[in-house]
């Protein structure tokens, strides 16, 4: 069995033992003994590995890894890596990408693969004047950023544009950007960016006559935009008391206060971000990159929005989009060295930067759904209780079977309390002890 032949729909998942789950996915997407290793923690980075990416490093740090079943990407069955602490996470992706379903699933695609590197000006006598001498050498410098990686060169990638920018509103007086636009393809690209920034800054100088100063890359990365949609049938949405057309609106209502006001699109957007840093750190790409391209994207009009729209579609439906920079790649930094984030990548069936955003934007769209139908209806805790009350008790000292009993009875009584778990565990124990 391949991703592309067989359903991402396992139905039973979560009921099966953590040696079985890792099984079941091995099984689905052909992994070999050494990736399975590599996602069940029994492999995976070693210190002598770590060892070689930061510095000072005493050992490794884990988090758990789930897999969120039923995503339908671009007519694509995938399997999703997730790496996260919270509960709930895993369980709405996937439950909202079962939802998904009955509308086609998710609908994505990726702008470009093309990073911008800001060099910054000093110094410049005439910046107008400077600023055209600039862009009438715009083949010159292209062509030498071009001469650089000569293997990026051959997979496509390259130079494609140059840009000069007059900032005149800073606080040491107007001074010029130049941006390079240069299509990374597979990889996030800050190397490739900053490198090139670097080597072009003498031409730049000498052209310009001023002084570079920074030369690095831009996060906010808005020539590679990540967008998903999603429609779902409003029979789909109705559960419980509440039916399809309620939760529509609730969900169109929940989308308009973090349009409206950026208290709420902070959660709203970090509801998305759940999602998206989940499979961004399950495959080893840079989450504080992603961080700061989305916020700073979400800011781009100049008041913070939500990355998302959810409206009603002519048919009924309830339509969801988001549209957000999304800089990750598959080849170079962590993404290559890291055993995990490799078998991550086997196992989501991705082998293009392109294709892993395109996963990743809808993960997110995912997340958002998940976290706006559950607000909109019967609140968050309900679901979030269940699973936290777990970590409580385990944090109580439970272990074993005594975790889900201890947990049971604190969502029962409804006091989710780190006194009540172990009290509870002091009972539950108290004959055996
Ligand atoms: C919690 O991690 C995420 C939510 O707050 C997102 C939201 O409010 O939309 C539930």
């Amino acid at each position: 069995m391949t991703p592309t032949d067989s359903t991402s729909r396992l139905p039973g998942f979560y009921k099966q033992s953590l040696a079985e789950r890792g099984q079941t996915v091995a099984a689905w997407a052909g992994l070999s003994a050494a990736q399975l290793a590599a996602l069940d923690g029994s492999g995976g980075l070693t210190p002598e590995q770590a060892e070689h990416m930061i510095e000072n490093v005493v050992g490794l740090h884990a988090l758990p890894l789930g897999v969120a079943a039923n995503f339908l990407v671009n007519g694509r069955e995938v399997l999703v890596p997730m790496a996260i602490e919270e509960p709930s996470v895993v369980a709405g992706a996937s439950f909202m990408a079962k939802l998904a379903r009955a509308g086609g699933g998710f609908h994505a695609h990726l702008t470009a693969p093309e990073m911008i590197g800001q060099m910054q000006i000093l110094d410049v006598v005439d910046p107008a004047a400077a600023r055209l001498r600039l862009l009438s050498e715009k083949a010159r410098l292209l062509d030498l950023a071009n001469q650089i990686d000569p293997v990026l060169i051959k997979f496509g990638g390259g130079a494609r544009d140059l840009e000069v920018r007059l900032l005149d509103d800073s606080p040491i007086g107007p001074f010029l950007v130049v941006h390079l636009i240069y299509d990374t393809r597979d990889a996030m690209g800050a190397n490739a960016v900053n490198t090139a920034c670097e080597t072009l800054a003498p031409t730049v100088e000498q052209i310009s006559g001023g002084r570079v100063h920074l030369r690095i890359l831009s996060n906010l990365a808005d020539r590679r935009l990540a967008r998903a949609r999603v429609s779902i049938p409003v029979d789909a949405l109705a559960f419980d008391d509440f039916t399809g057309e309620r939760v529509r609106d609730g969900i169109v209502a929940a989308y308009a206060f973090a349009a409206a006001d950026p208290y709420r699109a902070a959660t709203h957007n970090k509801g998305i971000m759940n999602g998206v840093d989940a499979v961004v750190i399950a495959t080893g790409n840079d989450w504080r990159a992603i961080e700061a391209g989305a916020h700073a994207y979400a800011a781009r009009g100049g008041r913070y929005t939500s990355l998302s729209t959810w409206a009603v579609a002519r048919d009924g439906a309830l339509s969801g989009t988001l549209e957000m920079p999304l800089a990750v790649g598959i080849v170079g930094g962590a993404t290559k060295v890291h055993p995990t984030a490799q078998a991550a990548l086997k196992l989501m069936g991705v082998t293009t930067a392109r294709a892993l955003a395109e996963v990743i934007v809808s993960v997110g769209l995912a997340q958002n759904l998940a976290a706006l139908r559950a607000l909109a209806t019967e609140g968050i805790q309900r679901g979030h209780m269940t699973l936290h009350a777990r970590q409580v008790a385990i944090a109580a000292g439970a272990t074993g079977a005594l975790i889900e009993q201890v947990a049971g009875r604190l969502v029962a009584e409804k006091v989710v309390r780190s006194d009540r778990a172990e009290a509870i565990l002091r009972e539950l124990t108290a004959g055996g002890a």
